[in-house]
């Protein structure tokens, strides 16, 4: 039997792409999901398409950018199944631009969600798996965490940083039995260039994505990460498409 079973799981960004690929995922194998993201039309019926295949999940409308919000979703996890086995904090935009336009807004965004986000993630859900000692923090980080393209200072900065955290934490954390994974993937087909606001560009980079996988790539990483024995960490994975070069 999958050790994926009963195990509860926050997914951030679980309304669409890799977060809403993710939670097909985890559900087959039995987990008990939360839930996350801003658009709830999306959130309730990835939870109603859930519990119609006889599987578990709760959902909550959250802004990963307020750390009050991250505070009551773990608290809403913590309420309704009494426990956190794992969080994937997965939720993040893309709005490329090179830093010269100076959108001031699209970085303090970019930094909002894809570095405070997991942070927040993190910090609400420490205490609890400190306690038990036990856990899984997961954190979706990009190949653009290894990489610098052009266009994509703050993006990467921001992907960077991720694994910056990540693995700070698993320094950190490793004597508490806590477990962390830096998940990067490549080129997945999925919404985030629509946070591109430079037309030209965004125009250029929908066609080098042509060569996107399925989101349901990630997904299957991630399962991976989760169902190994809890004394096995998968602490790093890239998941490229092959044909994608850099
Ligand atoms: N697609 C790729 O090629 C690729 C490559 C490398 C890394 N990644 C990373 O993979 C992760 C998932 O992205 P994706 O490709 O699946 O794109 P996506 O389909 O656009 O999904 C992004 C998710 O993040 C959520 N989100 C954005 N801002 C949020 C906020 N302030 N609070 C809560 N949720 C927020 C969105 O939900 P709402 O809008 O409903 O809030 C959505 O569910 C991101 O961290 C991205 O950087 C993607």
């Amino acid at each position: 039997m999958s050790n994926i079973k009963d195990k509860v799981v926050i997914i951030t960004g679980a309304s669409s792409g890799i977060g809403e690929a993710t939670a097909k995922e985890l559900t087959s194998k039995g987990a008990k999901l939360v839930l996350a993201a801003r658009r709830e039309d999306r959130l309730e019926k990835l939870q109603k398409e859930i519990q119609n295949n006889g599987g578990q999940a709760i959902y909550k409308v959250t802004d990963v950018s307020s750390h009050e919000q991250m505070e009551e979703l773990a608290f809403y996890a913590l309420e309704e199944y009494g426990k956190i086995d794992v969080i994937v904090n997965n939720a993040g935009v893309m709005p490329l631009s090179p830093v010269y336009q100076k959108k001031i807004k699209e970085w303090d965004t970019m930094i909002d969600v894809n570095i405070k986000g997991v942070l927040y993630g993190i910090a609400a859900v420490l205490p609890s798996m400190r306690e038990r000692k036990e856990g899984h923090i997961i954190n979706v980080s990009s190949i653009a965490g290894h990489l610098v393209f052009p266009a994509g200072s703050v993006y990467s900065g921001t992907k960077f940083a991720v694994r910056a955290i990540t693995e700070g934490l698993r320094i950190e954390e490793a004597s508490n039995n806590i477990r962390t994974t830096i998940i990067s993937p490549g080129t997945i087909t999925t919404e985030l260039l629509e946070t591109i606001t430079d037309l030209e560009l965004k125009s250029a980079i929908v066609e080098d994505s042509k060569i996107g996988i399925e989101p349901a790539s990630i997904a299957r990483a991630i399962v991976f990460a989760i169902e190994q024995p809890s004394d096995v960490a998968i602490n790093e994975m890239i998941v490229r498409p092959t044909i994608q070069e850099l």
